[in-house]
C-alpha cells in the first residue's frame, strides 16, 4: 500500500486541510483518512454527527449547534495519572470530546495507548513528533479545543507553567493557548505546602488559571496524609463542565420546560399516514426563546423539517401515542406548553403491510380517537406541571372556541390563533394570537398584534417569566 506524506503537499492544500481538520475537530492525518475513506466508500463512511440529545452550549438562535465541547487533557507525571484515565471516561459521559497529551513522566505511570483507546483518538506525547508537527501540532492542540485540563498537575508542571517554560509538548501547548485552563494539582503534602509551590499557585491564579483541589486525604506514600490528593475524576469532570457549559442565566434559569410541536403522523399502513399542515415553527420558536431565557428545555416534536434549536433537547416522535408516551416520561416539569397539532384520530385497523388496491373497492378506514395529551397532563393528580399552556388553532369563532377549550381541557392558558387558510398561519412565518388565561373562573384575554412566530415566542416567554417571577 502506498504511503502519503502530507508534508510534501503544496502550502495551499496544507492550509485548507488544516482548516477542514480544525473545523471537524480532527487531526490533519485523521482528516486525510476521512477524505480518502469518503472517496472510496462514499460520504456515508463519515462518522455520524454527535449525539443530538446532548444539550449544547448556547450559540445562535438559528444555528443548531452540532459540535461537542472539546477538552485537551494534559496528563502529568504523578501517581494520580491513573485517575486521569477514569477522567477521560467521565468527561466523555458528559458529552465532552477528549484529546489527550502526556508528559514524558506521565508515561512512567500510564501508557499513551490506554489513553488513546479510552479517548478514541491518538494521545499526543512529543513536541518534535514528525507526524503532528508538520502542521504546527502544538499550536493546533493549544487552540483547537474549548478547555485545557491538566490532571494531575504536578509541582514540577505547575512550576514550569508559572515560569512560562515550553520545553515539551505539554508546556508548549499551555504557553501557546488562548483557551481557559483548569488544573488539578496532585503532590505530596509537603510539596504542596512548600513556599515555592505556594508562589507558583499564587502566580498561576493571577494568570487566570482555574484550580480544582487538591483534596486532603491519604497519600500513595505509606503513612502520609494531608492536602495534596488530586480531586476525584467526577469532581474534575464537573468543574470542567461548569466552565464549558456555564449555568444558565435569564428569567427562566432553573426552570424545566416541556414543549410539544409539529404535527403527528398516524399510520394507515407502513407507507401511508394521516397528517396535518403544521410546520412546527411556532413550537420550535418557543423552545429557542425559552432556552435563551435560561430554561432547561425539552422539545417533543412530530415529523417536521426543522433543525434542533440551539441548547434544546429534542425528541422526535411520529404518532400521538408516541408523543404522549414521551411527555409522560419527561414529567415532572415546571411548565408544559402543548403547541403540537396532534391528530385527533388514528386509524384503528392500520395495516402491518401495505394495503393493496383490489377490485373489491376501497378499504374502509375506521378511525378511533387519539389520547388528548393536553387534557391528560392538565388533569393529572400527580406531577401536574404548575403552568400548563395549550394552543387552540381555530378556523372560526376563535375566542369562543378557545374559551371553551380552556375550561374543557383543564389547562391554565390557551394561546388561540386563527388558522383559516386566509390567515396564512399554517406553515407561514407570522401569527396573530390571543392569550387566554384562567383565573378561578374568569378568563382574561390578551390580544397581540400580528407578529413573526419568533416574536410571539419571545412575548409568550416574557409573559411566562412575569407570571412565575
Ligand atoms: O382540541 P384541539 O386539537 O384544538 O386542542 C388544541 C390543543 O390541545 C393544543 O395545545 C394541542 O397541542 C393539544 N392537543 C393534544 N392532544 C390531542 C389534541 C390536541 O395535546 N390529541
Amino acid at each position: 500500500m502506498a504511503s502519503l506524506t502530507v508534508r510534501k503537499l503544496d502550502e495551499d492544500l496544507k492550509a485548507s486541510l488544516r482548516l477542514r481538520a480544525a473545523r471537524a475537530g480532527r487531526s490533519v492525518e485523521d482528516e486525510v483518512r476521512m477524505i480518502l475513506r469518503e472517496a472510496t466508500e462514499g460520504p456515508s463512511a463519515a462518522p455520524a454527527s454527535p449525539a443530538r440529545s446532548v444539550p449544547q452550549p448556547h450559540r445562535s438562535r438559528t444555528s443548531a449547534a452540532t459540535t461537542l465541547p472539546r477538552v485537551t487533557l494534559i496528563i502529568g507525571g504523578g501517581i494520580a495519572a491513573y485517575k486521569a484515565l477514569d477522567l477521560i471516561r467521565r468527561l466523555k459521559d458528559r458529552g465532552i470530546h477528549v484529546r489527550c497529551v502526556m508528559t514524558r513522566a506521565a508515561q512512567q505511570f500510564v501508557t499513551p495507548l490506554t489513553a488513546s483507546a479510552l479517548a478514541d483518538e491518538r494521545c499526543y506525547t512529543d513536541l518534535f513528533d514528525a507526524q503532528s508537527e508538520f502542521d504546527a501540532g502544538h499550536i493546533r492542540l493549544a487552540r483547537d479545543t474549548d478547555l485545557i485540563v491538566v490532571a494531575p498537575a504536578t509541582a514540577d508542571l505547575m512550576a514550569k507553567m508559572a515560569q512560562g517554560h515550553a520545553d515539551d509538548l505539554a508546556t508548549a501547548i499551555l504557553l501557546a493557548t488562548n483557551r481557559p485552563v483548569l488544573i488539578a494539582p496532585a503532590m505530596n503534602p509537603l510539596m504542596w505546602a512548600n513556599a515555592a509551590t505556594k508562589r507558583n499557585v499564587a502566580q498561576l491564579a493571577r494568570d487566570g488559571i482555574a484550580f480544582i483541589g487538591p483534596n486532603s486525604g491519604e497519600m500513595a506514600e505509606a503513612n502520609e496524609a494531608g492536602v495534596g490528593r488530586m480531586s476525584e475524576p467526577l469532581e474534575i469532570a464537573a468543574a470542567a463542565e461548569a466552565i464549558l457549559r456555564p449555568r444558565a442565566t435569564g428569567p427562566l434559569a432553573g426552570k424545566t420546560i416541556l414543549i410539544t410541536a409539529g404535527p403527528t403522523h398516524e399510520p394507515i399502513d407502513p407507507v401511508r399516514y394521516i397528517a396535518n399542515r403544521s410546520s412546527g415553527k411556532q413550537g420550535f420558536a418557543i423552545a429557542a426563546s425559552a432556552a435563551e431565557a435560561g430554561a432547561d428545555v425539552t422539545l417533543v416534536s412530530g415529523p417536521v423539517d426543522l433543525d434542533d434549536p440551539a441548547g434544546v433537547r429534542v425528541i422526535r416522535v411520529e404518532s400521538a401515542r408516541d408523543m404522549l408516551a414521551q411527555v409522560e416520561t419527561l414529567l415532572p416539569v415546571d411548565i408544559a406548553i402543548f403547541a403540537a397539532a396532534v391528530a385527533d384520530w388514528r386509524v384503528a385497523n392500520a395495516g402491518d403491510q401495505k394495503i393493496k388496491k383490489t377490485s373489491s373497492g376501497m378499504p374502509p378506514l375506521e378511525l378511533v380517537e387519539n389520547p388528548d395529551i393536553l387534557a391528560t397532563v392538565s388533569k393529572l393528580k400527580q406531577n401536574r406541571p404548575p403552568l400548563v399552556i395549550g394552543f387552540a388553532a381555530e378556523t372560526q369563532n376563535l375566542i369562543e372556541n378557545a374559551t371553551s377549550k380552556l375550561k374543557r381541557k383543564g389547562c391554565d392558558w390557551i394561546v388561540a390563533n386563527d388558522v383559516s387558510p386566509a390567515s396564512g398561519v399554517m406553515g407561514g412565518d407570522r401569527n396573530t394570537v390571543h392569550v387566554l388565561t384562567l383565573d378561578k373562573s374568569n378568563v382574561a384575554i390578551d390580544s397581540w398584534p400580528v407578529m413573526t412566530k419568533e416574536e410571539v415566542a419571545d412575548a409568550l416567554v416574557a409573559k411566562i417569566a412575569a407570571t412565575i417571577a
